[in-house]
C-alpha cells in the first residue's frame, strides 16, 4: 500500500502552495462553547508543518449533522475564533485565496451546509478543489465517511496524508497485529449491533474481552438474567449467544457485568442501589455497572500487557454517581500506564470524555481521535479516506 505523506514532499515545494487541509473538529459544543478540544489540538502539528513551510493553508471540515442546510448553531466560526485564524462564511467560496500570503491559515464554514459533501457529489468534490495545489487529509476521526471532501477530492488534487492520519494509522495498526499480551479490550457503550462486527472481530485477536455497560446488559439478558427495565437489545439475543461462542471456539476468555448500580426511572436522581445481576427486578433501571464488576475489573487489569478501552460502562455523562465503573476503570488503567504495567490505548467519544474528566489524557499511551472511525479501522475495515489517498499519483505541480 502506498500513500504519500507530507512528509514525503521537499520543504520548498510547499512554499506559497494552496493546500486544502481536511480536518476533523466535530467537537463537543455546549452553551455556546467548545467543551472537548482534544481533536482541534492534535490537529496542530500539520497546521504548523505547513504554516512554517511557506504554504497556504485552508482548512475544510464540518461540525454535527446539519443535512445540507445551514444551521448557524453548526457553523465553524467557534473554532476558528478558538484557533483565532480567520474564518470564510462558504466552503465554496474563492475571492480570498488571492488574498492569502505564504503561511496564512483560514478555516472554511462547515462542509455539510452543502448535501454534495455527504453524498459525495462528485461536482461539490471538484469546486471544494478548484484553487488548490494539493489536497492533505488529516481528518482521521471522518475517514470511514465516503464524503466529498474525504474521498472524492482526491480524483482532483495531489493528495497526501497529514501527520496525525499518519500517526493514528501507524499506532493502531502497530498494537492489532503485534500487542504484547495478554490483549484485554474493554468494550462499552449502549449498542451491541453498532459493535457486531467490532466483537465479532475482537474475539478472534483478544485474550479476554469484558464487555460492559448497556451492551453487557443485553449479553446478561442473552445468558438468561432479568434486566428490569434497562436499556437493552431483546433483538440482539441470538448474535450475542453467536458471540459467547466465537469466544469459546477462539479461546478468548469473556466477562461481563457481575451486578448493576440501579435506579427506579432512567434519571441522574435516583439513589444508586448496588445489585447483582441475579438480583435485578423488573422495576430497576440499569444505569452503570457496579461495585464487584469495578473491582473484577481492576483485578483483570492486572494481568494485562495491552488494553483497549472503547465505550463507557454507565452513563459517564451525569457525573461521579453513574459513571463510576468508568471513572474507576480509567483511573487505574491510568495508574498501571504510568507505572508501565500495561500499554494503553482508548478511542471513542465518550471514553476520551472520561480521561478528560479525571484529567488522564497524558497518561494513556494512545488516546484515538476517532469514534466510529476507530471502531471501523481496528475491526479491520478500510476506510474510505484512507482507500482514497492509497495509489494518488496526481502529479504535484512544480
Ligand atoms: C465523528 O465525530 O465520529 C466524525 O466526525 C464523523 O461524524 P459523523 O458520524 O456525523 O459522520
Amino acid at each position: 500500500m502506498t500513500m504519500r505523506k507530507i512528509s514525503d514532499l521537499n520543504k520548498q515545494d510547499l512554499i506559497g502552495k494552496y493546500v486544502l487541509l481536511r480536518d476533523d473538529f466535530n467537537v463537543q459544543i455546549v452553551d455556546g462553547k467548545i467543551t472537548d478540544s482534544f481533536r482541534i489540538d492534535k490537529s496542530v502539528p500539520t497546521i504548523n508543518y505547513l504554516k512554517e513551510n511557506g504554504a497556504r493553508v485552508v482548512i475544510c471540515a464540518h461540525l454535527g449533522r446539519p443535512k445540507g442546510e445551514y444551521n448557524k448553531n453548526l457553523s465553524l466560526q467557534i473554532v476558528a475564533d478558538y484557533m483565532n485564524i480567520p474564518f470564510v462564511h462558504d466552503c465554496l467560496e474563492k475571492d480570498f485565496l488571492h488574498g492569502m500570503k505564504n503561511g496564512d491559515v483560514v478555516l472554511l464554514e462547515n462542509l455539510r451546509f452543502y448535501d454534495g459533501e455527504e453524498k459525495n457529489e462528485d461536482d461539490f468534490a471538484k469546486k471544494l478543489s478548484q484553487g488548490f495545489d494539493l489536497y492533505v487529509n488529516d481528518g482521521f476521526a471522518v475517514s470511514h465517511r465516503k464524503a466529498a471532501s474525504v474521498s472524492g477530492i482526491t480524483k482532483y488534487l495531489p493528495s497526501f496524508a497529514g501527520m496525525l492520519l499518519v500517526q493514528e494509522i501507524e499506532n493502531l495498526t502497530n498494537i492489532m497485529q503485534h500487542p504484547k499480551r495478554p490483549l484485554l479490550v474493554f468494550v462499552g457503550g449502549g449498542k451491541v449491533s453498532t459493535k457486531l462486527r467490532l466483537l465479532k472481530r475482537l474475539v478472534t485477536i483478544a485474550d479476554k474481552l469484558v464487555i460492559g455497560g448497556a451492551m453487557g446488559t443485553t449479553f446478561n439478558y442473552a445468558r438468561g438474567y432479568n434486566v428490569g427495565n434497562s436499556l437493552y437489545e431483546p433483538d440482539m439475543k441470538q448474535d450475542a449467544l453467536d458471540i459467547i461462542n466465537m469466544a469459546q471456539e477462539n479461546n478468548c476468555e469473556l466477562y461481563f457485568p457481575l451486578d448493576k448500580g440501579v435506579g427506579k426511572s432512567f434519571s441522574s436522581d435516583e439513589i444508586r442501589i448496588n445489585k447483582s445481576i441475579d438480583n435485578i427486578d423488573d422495576d430497576d433501571v440499569i444505569m452503570d455497572d457496579g461495585d464487584k464488576t469495578i473491582s473484577r475489573n481492576a483485578e483483570l487489569l492486572k494481568d494485562a500487557k495491552t488494553v483497549i478501552w472503547n465505550g463507557p460502562f454507565g452513563v459517564t455523562e451525569w457525573g461521579e454517581k453513574w459513571g463510576k465503573a468508568s471513572f474507576e476503570f480509567a483511573k487505574t488503567l491510568a495508574q498501571y500506564t504510568r507505572e508501565h504495567k500495561i500499554e494503553s490505548i482508548v478511542g471513542g467519544g465518550d471514553s476520551v470524555s472520561v480521561l478528560n474528566v479525571c484529567d488522564i489524557m497524558q497518561d494513556i499511551n494512545y488516546v484515538s481521535t476517532g469514534g466510529g472511525a476507530f471502531l471501523e479501522f481496528i475491526q479491520g475495515d478500510i476506510l474510505p479516506g484512507i482507500d482514497a489517498l492509497v495509489e494518488n499519483n496526481i502529479e504535484l505541480d512544480l
